[in-house]
């Protein structure tokens, strides 16, 4: 067998980004437990998990995620939680034009101040609430691909694409 092939054990750091009530704590609890809490309380600081997952070629992938908190006045922080992040993943709420904006500024500011090869994901979540869209696929779809990032829509309510999200990152890492 040839060296190329040898599974491998990856550790890598994902930060979670994005406004107060996207549903970003949410994301992470259907990711590690399976579970989803309609009455999720907001996070204060950032919180910290970890999952692993394993990929086809059975090299397993430790995501240690930090999920930061929405909320405006602790912004100030995210630089903490995003400095040496691996992956960025920044969240909107399909239901929410202004979450999408939050999502753009996101974009920009680890542009201009995370590591030049990090990984970053777009993700519309709340998908269950389709009837209730604000934001067009067509448009994140469109923004992600200018900016080089990698777009899908989630539910953490139905589980809805978020193994995928995960999966999809881990084949995109360097
Ligand atoms: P902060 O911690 O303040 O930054 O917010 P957050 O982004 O972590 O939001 P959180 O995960 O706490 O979810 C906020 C609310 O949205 C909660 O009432 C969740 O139950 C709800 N929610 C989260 N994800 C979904 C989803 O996919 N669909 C629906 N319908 N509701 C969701
Ligand atoms: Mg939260």
């Amino acid at each position: 067998h040839s060296a190329a092939n040898d599974p491998k054990n990856l550790r890598v750091k994902l930060v979670l980004l994005g406004d107060s009530g996207v549903g970003k704590s949410c994301i992470v609890l259907r990711f590690v437990r399976g579970q989803f809490d309609p009455t999720s309380k907001v996070t204060v600081g950032a919180s910290f998990l970890s999952q692993t997952i394993a990929l086809q070629d059975s090299t397993t992938v430790k995501f240690e995620i930090w999920d930061t908190a929405g909320q405006e006045r602790y912004a100030a922080l995210a630089p903490l939680y995003y400095r040496g992040a691996a992956v960025a993943v920044v969240v909107y709420d399909i239901t929410s034009p202004d979450s999408f904006l939050k999502a753009q500024y996101w974009v920009k500011e680890l542009q201009k101040h995370g590591s030049p090869d990090i990984v970053m994901a777009l993700v519309g979540n709340k998908a269950d609430l389709h009837e209730n869209r604000r934001v067009l696929a067509e448009e994140a779809v469109d923004y992600a691909e200018k900016n080089g990032m990698f777009f899908i829509e989630t539910s953490a309510k139905t589980a809805d694409n978020i193994n995928q999200l995960f999966e999809e990152i881990a084949k995109r890492l360097p």
